[in-house]
């Protein structure tokens, strides 16, 4: 949609060329026309007097000023009610703002948020009001033409956008919510990238080139080094396929670290290069899309981004991506095989489909035994039956730490990336417990599926270790175009984990 989008230094002297400006519903116009030159003024009492200019949420209305030096158009976009505000409302208008200059030819456009903005009902903060618009911007300008060929030419050119600001708490936000849509764009295009190229090694050639460039540590366990370590989960999802399984990890050192802070957070993610189900195969086109079943771990690679870059966390964060292929061949794993995992456990395979889960036992096992972690995250495209019962508006979280989970919302209440949580009981995980090995990997009967998975994950962390689960099976993609998002992968997680270490 946008090509690039950059934030002018504050002394910058050009005028913009468009300038957008956001409206309550009923608030007067007075400190939107205060200090604008007549013309501007007049173009925005205009604007304001259109039906589309009343301030309803989402709506905008244009005018165009007439003289030199001026800004050519003014978009005034509606927030809604001051009293009903918050950042979705900033969230939407911003984005509708970008996706309409989207089809203009002005570069530099200037934002104008009036201190109404800062007052109203929400508590938006100035920093936090240019955070949300800088992502959203940020965030439209993800290139989702990556794998066009030759054969269907961009017809309209995409604009390089260049956003002036003068106040400087607003200025600071936008500049994070540019940085934080920079490292969300990073995981949509690794998850975007197809299972023909998106291959385990290619991911952990990704990771270390990302480690390089950030100063991060980096190790990948791959062939011989998976047995030495006894990553069972790993090796037999991911034996299958000759795209050979890797376990990534990644570790990112604070210049110092806090006393009381010298733990390390501990980020899992499934990375599931494709999942065709293996022998339980995938039927009737449930396989489309499985290109996407790498999404935690394309999230947790750009958490890593974002840690690196913009939080910079007193704590260290090791990350660590489970990546295979569940693929079909005469050397796959099979139903009825048993597996003994690292920790001791051992688990009857019933379903070859339910692979997420053996790798992710790999790498919550491996974390809880070398990593001494404060806390442990893990994100995964878990289950189908957490989209049945979230759809695509929250994540499904598991956790039994009131403190973490504590943090884990507000995360989730400052990215907008929503958590709801599901419980777990030692019912649940009875259900998981196998007449011939510890537990099995799926419970043929279909009840409560996300909890199954969380309940499988659990025999894989230690008692004392905090652990949240994430299965964002529903949110990882969007079937349509909505807010800052096209069609396609959204990134889900980055912000979360962002703001979930910029607290910590
Ligand atoms: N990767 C899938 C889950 C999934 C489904 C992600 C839809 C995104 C969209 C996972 O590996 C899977 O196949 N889960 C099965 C488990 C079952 C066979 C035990 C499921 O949820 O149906
Ligand atoms: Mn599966
Ligand atoms: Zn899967």
């Amino acid at each position: 949609m946008l090509r690039s989008v950059t934030l002018a230094p504050a002394d910058d002297p050009h005028t913009p060329q468009a300038l957008v400006m956001f409206r309550f519903q009923g608030s007067s116009l007075d400190g939107l026309v205060r200090k604008q030159p007549e013309a501007v003024a007049r173009a925005i009492r205009a604007a304001a007097e259109r039906p589309e200019g009343t301030g309803e949420t989402g709506k905008i209305a244009e005018a165009f000023p007439e003289g030199a030096g001026l800004p050519g158009r003014v978009l005034l976009v509606g927030l809604g009610k001051p009293e009903k505000f918050g950042h979705e409302a900033l969230r939407s208008g911003a984005s509708a703002a970008a996706r309409r200059l989207a089809h203009t030819r002005e570069g530099r456009v200037g934002i104008a948020l009036t201190s109404d903005a800062d007052e109203a009902g929400g508590g938006l903060d100035p920093e936090q009001a240019g955070r949300v618009i800088g992502e959203a911007f940020g965030l439209l300008a993800w290139d989702h033409r990556q794998f066009k060929g030759k054969g269907d030419p961009e017809s309209k050119p995409r604009p390089e956008i260049t956003l002036a600001c003068d106040r400087k708490p607003v200025r600071r936000g936008i500049e994070r919510g540019l940085a934080l849509a920079g490292s969300v764009n990073l995981a949509r295009t690794l998850s975007e990238t197809p299972p023909n190229i998106a291959t385990p090694a290619f991911v952990a050639d990704q990771a270390k080139k990302l480690a390089k460039e950030l100063g991060l540590g980096f190790m990948a366990l791959s062939g011989k080094d998976l047995e030495k370590e006894r990553l069972t989960g790993h090796i037999n999802v991911g034996k299958a396929s000759e795209n050979a399984p890797v376990m990534v990890r990644l570790e990112y050192r604070p210049d110092k670290v806090k006393k009381g802070r010298e733990k390390p957070a501990v980020l899992v993610g499934k990375t599931m290069c494709y999942d065709t189900g293996g022998l339980s195969l995938k039927v009737n086109n449930g396989m489309v899309g499985m290109k996407r079943d790498k999404d935690g771990g394309c999230a947790v690679l750009g958490a890593m981004h974002a840690i690196a870059t913009v939080v910079r966390p007193a704590r260290p964060v090791v990350a660590i991506l489970c990546a295979a292929e569940n693929s079909v061949s005469d050397e796959a794993y099979r139903p009825d095989d048993v597996l003994t995992f690292r920790n001791g456990v051992t688990v009857e395979v019933t379903n070859t489909d339910a692979e997420g889960r053996l790798v992710l036992a790999d790498g919550l096992c491996w974390a809880c035994e070398k990593e001494d972690p404060a806390y442990i995250i893990d994100l995964a495209t878990l289950t189908g039956g957490v989209v049945t019962a979230l759809g695509s508006t929250y994540c499904g979280m598991f956790c039994e730490d009131d403190d973490l989970r504590g943090r884990v919302e507000r995360a989730a209440a400052l990215s907008a990336e929503r958590v709801w949580r599901l419980p777990m009981h030692q019912e649940y995980r009875e259900m998981m417990k196998s007449p011939i090995a510890d537990i099995l990997n799926s419970n043929p009967n279909r009840k409560a599926h996300p909890i199954q998975g969380a309940a499988f994950l659990s025999y894989f962390v230690t008692d004392k270790v905090p652990w949240c689960h994430l299965d964002i099976a529903g949110v990882h993609a969007t079937e349509s175009d909505s807010g800052p998002m096209v069609k396609g992968p959204t990134g889900w997680g980055v912000r979360l984990l962002a703001d979930l270490l910029a607290q910590d």
